[in-house]
């Protein structure tokens, strides 16, 4: 039985209002049709954040209504200066819009948006968006580039690091606490920013992990895995959408009438604007399907792209399109409806202006509270293991005195911050050297510091010194990762997953000296950390943590905070393995216990899906990571053992508290030291019409506990979560049998069953 659980008609009530659409249209039928398509047109007007062929736009322009948006203007004086020219100098007074890449944090900047994901905390997401909403807004720009929702199951690829990872129901969490942050109460506060949910559509499965590459996947896959996060986001209230580079079933992005029309128009009733990428409709004649750009434009207006980034096409070519009626003239007016919406929503026309005395900026104790709160909960632990005779590395003894410091990661201000640092200043990061100094300091004790190698070189010319510092210390840190502004984000998709460079050799030679060794390990993907979950004991990944980097850190290794995060993506053991996910769909021949209704083969039988040479299993799963108290599940238990369909489908929504469903467990601390646990909710369906993933997240729960504590869990399930999509692609639920599994990971053997009856 299916059914639209979505039939909201209008997810943004504040651009439906029949009072702002009344503006709307009255201001639209006086404009020209070159005012009409200047509304369309967005130029940089600072950095370029792709190919670049310089300023495109000048104050002329602007004053003859030309230009409806800029990007890339991050400061309050230059917006004001080109807004004045807008308001006061073109015909219709519209008011420009200035948008920029706020991906995690404006001015205080946080944990990349993976590292926010490990954090299985939409509060705290939604609190950092608030934080961007408000720093960037107060410099004029009232439109952000994110969320990022791309759902990404392959490590190769370099915008990993930009999204929420690999799990759709953990992916749509995220996604509408950016949301609900960035747009705040309404958008017309002066400081709500309009979010602008991307990349549309499914740019993260780019095939091989390469950048900008096609796509080609099922609609079942569509809309099972890729969509709900946009989805969920569009559902919070989504002002815009940002186009993608890559095509989806032959079809670019950027001129898909089926994603942008069908699905975002048609089927979630989407009453914003949706922006293309940098170029992107420029780029339809590369990827062959327009001979010149005029009907590049077309044929992206048609499908229903409003606003045009930076490519030019519309700024040269619409108003001839719709004279010669090859666009309709009223595509251009719905077009630029959408965009007008959001500009009146914002209360751009009432105030364009922004108040520059305002705009200074100091990272305040508050701000940097929250930041370091967030990098503390990001940071994973992936490995604590006792050593012989020894205890545990981690949390560090007080009895450690001498601490050495090594690695190209350990005093670098600007690698704290991550790709997209928005208008971060790295003299802002508080570095692990630093933190660390001063603590040991505190504690009379000191640090030796060593560079040891630089994130890229062969030289081992800094080897000696590390290894010295090594030998003369209680315990060594090693603080080593990929250069975040070039090897993680756009355009950084890396066929290797190493640590780069000769960092690898440098991790050997000093785990050699025999000293017990931690490795915290900076990086915006999974990498493969096979030799290293071999030799060191203690592994941290800290992905990138922000400006709070140093303090968070510390805190976390002596144990005056418990980590907490949990990794939103699994880390192969082998490059081969990806695109590696739990996810994934069961096959008739499963190899070992990932799929738990099998019995595992260890690796003895022949004719079965799996690698004659690595395991299929990750190295570290989804949902893992480590505390330093322990926590104990008791079996799952479910309210009802049957279900009949029609009775479930009455309850709708996420999780709501009326769900017939209800799966609980009781988590306890057994430990002895206070502890916060992500508890997660995994499916498996078995006996549908199609095949399940052997398993997927539906719910999970941060719950605080001090040692013996314990507290019951409760998770409703309703359509949402028990439902999937068929192979007519319509969202289902079906006679099944279902296992509630829950625990600390995704590989928690606690569980139950259900069955839903015809
Ligand atoms: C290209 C990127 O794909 C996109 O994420 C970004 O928002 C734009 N450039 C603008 O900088």
């Amino acid at each position: 039985m299916s059914q639209n659980i979505f039939d909201n008609s209008a997810p943004n009530a504040q651009l439906a209002d029949p009072a702002l659409n009344r503006k709307v249209d009255a201001l639209v039928a006086r404009m020209t049709i070159e005012e009409k398509v200047g509304q369309l047109v967005q130029f940089s007007a600072g950095e370029a954040t792709g190919p670049s062929s310089g300023r495109q736009s000048d104050d002329a322009m602007i004053a003859a209504g030309q230009v409806g948006a800029f990007l890339n203007v991050a400061n309050a004086k230059e917006a004001n200066v080109l807004q004045h020219i807008a308001v006061e100098k073109s015909r219709l007074h519209i008011p420009l819009m200035f948008g920029f890449d706020v991906i995690h944090g404006y001015k205080t900047i946080f944990p990349v948006p993976l590292g926010m994901a490990a954090t299985f905390d939409p509060n705290l997401v939604e609190a950092s968006a608030r934080m961007a909403a408000t720093e960037a807004s107060a410099d004029g720009i009232r439109w952000v580039f994110s969320p990022m929702v791309d759902i990404a199951r392959d490590a190769r690829w370099g915008r990993i690091v930009e999204g929420s990872g690999e799990s759709p129901y953990l992916g749509a969490a995220m996604a509408r606490a950016y949301v609900r942050g960035y747009q705040g109460t309404s958008l017309s506060n002066p400081d709500s920013v309009a979010a602008c949910v991307k990349h549309f559509a499914a740019y993260g499965a780019a095939i091989a992990g390469r950048d900008y590459n096609a796509i080609d996947m099922s609609d079942l896959t569509l809309r099972q895995v890729y969509l709900p996060p946009y989805h969920a986001a569009i559902e919070a209230g989504a002002a815009t959408v940002m186009s993608s580079f890559n095509s989806l079933n032959s079809v670019p992005a950027t001129a898909d009438a089926y994603t942008l029309t069908q699905i975002l128009r048609k089927e979630w009733h989407f009453d914003g604007f949706v922006v293309s990428d940098w170029g992107a409709i420029g780029e339809l004649m590369a990827h062959g399907v327009a001979l010149d750009s005029a009907v590049a434009a077309q044929k992206a207006v048609l499908a229903g792209l409003d606003m045009d980034m930076e490519s030019g096409a519309y700024h040269s070519r619409l108003g001839n399109l719709v004279q010669s009626n090859a666009v309709p003239p009223a595509a251009l007016d719905e077009a630029v409806r959408r965009v007008l919406r959001v500009k009146f929503a914002l209360g751009l026309f009432d105030h364009p202006y922004v108040n520059e005395a305002a705009a200074a900026y100091t990272a305040t104790p508050e701000k940097r509270a929250l930041a370091r709160n967030a990098a503390e909960e990001s940071i994973v632990l992936l490995q604590n293991r006792a050593q012989e005779g020894q205890p545990r590395l981690l949390p560090i003894s007080p009895r450690v005195k001498t601490i050495a410091l090594i690695g190209p990661m350990a005093d670098s201000q600007s690698e704290m911050l991550g790709s997209w640092t928005g208008n971060g200043n790295p003299a802002d990061a508080i570095t692990l050297r630093t933190a660390l100094e001063q603590r040991m300091q505190g504690a009379g004790g000191h640090v030796l510091y060593a560079e040891g190698t630089k994130i890229l070189t062969s030289s081992t010319e800094g080897f000696e010194s590390a290894k010295q510092a090594a030998q003369q210390a209680d315990i060594t840190i090693l603080a080593l990762g990929e250069d975040g502004p070039t090897m993680t984000g756009e355009a950084a998709s890396r066929a290797h997953l190493d640590l780069p460079g000769n960092q690898e050799q440098l991790l050997d030679t000093i785990a050699a000296t025999g000293k017990p060794v931690v490795l915290v390990l900076f990086s915006g993907r999974p990498l493969v950390l096979d030799w290293a979950a071999a030799h060191v004991p203690a592994i941290l990944e800290a992905w990138y943590p922000g400006i709070e980097a140093g303090p968070a850190l510390v805190d976390l290794l002596f144990g005056d905070a418990n980590p907490s995060g949990k990794l939103p993506v699994s880390f192969p053991r082998a490059v081969g393995q990806e695109p590696l996910y739990l996810s994934q769909l069961p096959t008739g021949r499963p190899a070992d216990g990932v799929d738990l209704t099998h019995p595992p083969t260890n690796g003895e039988e022949k004719y079965v899906s799996r690698y004659i040479d690595v395991p299929n299993s990750p190295l570290y799963p989804f949902g893992y990571g480590l505390s330093y108290t322990q926590f104990s599940y008791s079996p799952v238990k479910l309210n009802v053992s049957s279900m009949a369909v029609d009775q479930l489908m009455s309850a709708s929504g996420i999780g709501t508290q009326n769900s017939p469903i209800v799966a609980s467990v009781t988590v306890r601390n057994t430990g002895t030291v206070a502890g916060t646990e992500v508890a997660q909710l995994y499916l498996r369906i078995r006996g549908a019409s199609v095949e399940e993933p052997v398993r997927m997240l539906e719910g999970f729960q941060r719950v605080t506990l001090q040692p013996g504590e314990s507290k019951q869990l409760r998770f409703p399930l309703g359509f949402q979560e028990l439902s999937f999509i068929n192979a007519k692609s319509q969202r289902v639920v079906e006679p099944a049998e279902y296992t509630v599994f829950i625990g600390g990971d995704s590989t928690t053997t606690d569980s139950a069953k259900f069955t839903v009856m015809p």
